[in-house]
């Protein structure tokens, strides 16, 4: 895996979406995706309940890409409105590998965005980070995620580790 620099910031295009930096003027959206229940169903985090909360989380993860310790892009469609979110982070540079997250406003998913997102985002990782490999997390009964993860040839894995936690299961995708 390469040593890593996201400034400039990789601003990733695909046929109908704009992958961009995240910014203070996405704190509308960045509270309605972390406030929403149907979003945080199958995420292990607590609900976001105030729009300070939403801005505190933006200047977190500013500072996070602006360390190279992970990559936070906004999914936008034409307008630049932020529709979701896709990140890697949690990098191992002895084994070249990260892992991935992802979340979609609910009016936007079922319409093939997230794996527009994640098939430009795996190609960045491959080619100009130098990934190996990269995991997801996903919840045994998150049914769109795994078949997401499965369309984009993740596979699963059996977790023998008695720490990991039974209700989340363990995809990765390996170039190797
Ligand atoms: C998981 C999530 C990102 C999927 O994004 P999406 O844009 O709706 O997914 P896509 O439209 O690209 O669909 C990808 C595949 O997933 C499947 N899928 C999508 N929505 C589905 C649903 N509600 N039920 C069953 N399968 C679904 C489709 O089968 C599709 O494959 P296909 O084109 O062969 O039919 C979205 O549902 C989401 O944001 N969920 C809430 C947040 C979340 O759970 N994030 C993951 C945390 S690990």
């Amino acid at each position: 895996m390469k040593s890593i620099s996201f400034n400039p910031f990789p601003v990733l295009k695909t046929e109908r979406l704009t992958l961009r930096q995240l910014s203070i003027d996405d704190d509308k959206e960045i509270f309605l995706l972390r406030s929403d229940m149907e979003v945080n169903k199958y995420i292990d985090r607590d609900p976001c309940g105030t729009i300070e909360e939403a801005r505190k989380f933006i200047q977190k993860i500013t500072e996070f890409v602006d360390q190279n310790n992970g990559i936070y892009w906004a999914i936008t469609l034409e307008n630049n409105n932020l529709v979701g979110t896709i990140c890697m982070f949690n990098f191992s540079y002895e084994i070249s590998q990260a892992e991935i997250g992802y979340e979609l406003l609910p009016t936007f998913q079922g319409q093939g965005i997230m794996h527009e997102a994640i098939t430009k985002v795996i190609e960045y990782g491959i080619h100009n980070m130098g990934l190996k490999s990269i995991e997801g997390f996903t919840h045994i009964e998150n049914l769109p995620s795994s078949k997401l993860l499965e369309k984009c040839n993740f596979k699963k894995q059996e977790q023998k580790d008695s720490n990991s936690n039974e209700l989340f299961v363990l995809y990765k995708l390996s170039t190797v």
